[in-house]
């Protein structure tokens, strides 16, 4: 049970539980599996349907115990969807059932944090049943220019969980910080990137921070760091776009349409 033995997803799209009508308009023409965002009543979802699970509201990164009432819910709806890997945040969230911002609680990058990390991503993928592709959220304050990824390169090192980069997270914390578009996607990082996400990026009202917006075109910055990575990521096997329902109709389809674009050599070359 570890990253290099997945299977090669394709192209996919967040769900959050809306209406599945834009999703089949787009299934099985440039999407190929839906990726619900748990916790989420998956009943109403075809059972052969390919779906990559997801949760952003574990806190992986505290040293406490996680909410064991939540940590059954998901282990039972991913043993369920039997998706082959499921996604996590690296992140210092709270401990209720509810909410989904949790993932912008970034940790403080420590050893502790860390190990921490590494405790509850061991546990949860024998859980599980499956491995996790951990994710990095927005960053909004440097306070000494801490590397996301290189803690969760050190998490997958020990764990054989996978890397998942969210693109418009990483350019969010990017463009806060100050610093160029690709720091931090180290080689050894991107050789255990298995899944990308994309989306918009929100400009705070001071016109210097920027935030994680899914209901808005992918911003340019995005597609250039897409285009940057795809060849760089050797072992990637899906990209799932976050936009969610408020994305009006051309918007969507243009965005799928320049994503297959650009996604058009890669899936050649792994066979799709
Ligand atoms: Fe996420
Ligand atoms: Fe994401």
């Amino acid at each position: 049970m570890d990253w290099t033995r997945i299977p090669r997803m394709g192209i996919g799209q967040r769900w959050d539980g809306e209406p599945l009508d834009r999703f089949n308009e787009f299934f099985g023409e440039a999407l190929e599996y839906i990726e619900p965002n748990l916790p989420l009543e998956l009943g109403g979802l075809p059972p052969a349907m390919p779906k990559i699970t997801h949760d952003a509201e574990l806190p992986l990164a505290t040293t406490g115990e996680l909410n064991s009432e939540l940590v059954a819910a998901l282990v039972a709806q991913v043993r369920a969807a039997s998706p082959p890997w499921t996604g996590e945040h690296f992140a210092l969230a709270s401990t209720r059932v509810t909410g989904n911002l949790g993932y912008n609680a970034a940790p403080i990058l420590d050893d502790t944090a860390v190990e921490a990390g590494v405790w509850h991503v061991t546990r949860l993928q024998r859980a599980y049943g499956c491995p996790i592709a951990l994710e990095a959220g927005p960053r909004y304050l440097d306070v000494r220019g801490w590397d996301d990824h290189g803690a969760i390169l050190r998490i997958s090192k020990a764990t054989d969980c996978g890397i998942l980069v969210d693109l418009s997270h990483h350019m969010v914390s990017m463009l806060n910080l100050g610093r160029a578009p690709e720091d931090g996607l180290s080689p050894e990082v991107l050789e255990r990137t298995v899944e990308l996400h994309l989306t918009g990026l929100g400009r705070h009202r001071d016109g210097r921070h920027f935030h994680d917006f899914h209901g808005g075109p992918v911003a340019p910055e995005v597609w250039r760091l897409l285009d940057w990575i795809l060849p760089r990521a050797k072992n990637l096997k899906a990209v799932t776009l976050e936009h969610d329902a408020s994305v009006d109709d051309p918007t969507y389809a243009a965005d799928l349409r320049r994503m297959v674009r650009a996604l058009e050599p890669w899936r050649s070359s792994c066979g799709h």
